[in-house]
């Protein structure tokens, strides 16, 4: 695993977005595995940027998102479809019918068919991931157990409460999501996980500061990825106490 630590949030965004826009200059037609949040919403504007410079091609690209809130249409303004229209794909020169968000709607069933269909495919080049307070990645929550492929997940009290500042309530949060798998998160063939605030801190340890596989912080699964990376801000790096 290499971890990187940096000055601030953005010039870890930075590097991250550096680090898809080589994935996609070496392979103009690469499967980029994506991710929405705060943490992900710092490295959108890095890749436009790069499109606008023309240092990066997006035309042959094709995306898959982690996941995606169960009881959110499309246009609903806090969907990931949506955070990422607007974030990412209505600024570059993507072919928007080749981006994958899993469904929220509709037959729940058909649309994890549809989604598990869609992830094998194509393997996905490189997976960016934040992280949560709880460790998950996508919406893997902590359990005795974790899920292979494509699932509904129930989300922790934790995960509503923390995604609870995008809505005008915490009622409002959905209390379930689409979620690509551990294992489908595993077999991506890079891995870049993001990580920056002092509410990550007890997640970051597990995964930096001890050599165990915690099904109670999904995260710590990464460490047997072959291709890892983890960027984290020097606030957070300290705060964990992670000597670098
Ligand atoms: C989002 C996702 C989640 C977030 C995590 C951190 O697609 O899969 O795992 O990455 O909840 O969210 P932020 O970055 O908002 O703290």
């Amino acid at each position: 695993m290499r971890v990187i630590v940096t000055e601030t949030f953005a010039q870890a965004c930075e590097i991250a977005a550096g680090v898809i826009a080589d994935v996609v200059r070496k392979k103009p037609d690469a499967r980029l595995g994506l991710a929405t949040g705060s943490t992900a919403q710092g490295v959108y504007p890095y890749l436009v940027e790069a499109y606008r410079e023309g240092k990066v091609d997006f035309s042959r690209v094709n995306t898959v998102n982690l996941d995606e809130y169960v009881g959110l249409a499309a246009d609903h303004p806090q969907s990931y479809r949506r955070f990422m229209d607007e974030n990412l794909f209505d600024r570059i020169n993507i072919d928007k019918t080749r981006t994958v968000v899993a469904k929220g709607t509709g037959d729940l069933e058909a649309n994890i068919r549809e989604f598990r269909l869609s992830l094998g495919q194509k393997p996905i080049d490189v997976q960016l991931l934040g992280i949560g307070v709880d460790g998950h990645v996508g919406f893997n929550e902590p359990g005795r157990v974790l899920c292979d492929g494509a699932h509904v997940e129930k989300l922790d009290q934790s995960t509503i409460d923390a995604n609870a500042r995008f809505f005008s309530s915490r009622e409002e949060v959905p209390t379930q999501a689409i979620s690509m798998g551990m294992g489908d998160i595993l077999r991506a063939r890079k891995l870049l996980l993001l990580a920056t605030g002092e509410s990550k801190a007890e997640a970051i340890k597990g995964l930096l500061l001890n050599e165990t596989l915690d099904a109670q912080n999904p995260a710590t699964l990464i460490k047997t990825h072959p291709d890892v990376t983890v960027i984290l801000d020097k606030a957070l790096a300290k705060s964990v106490g992670y000597v670098y």
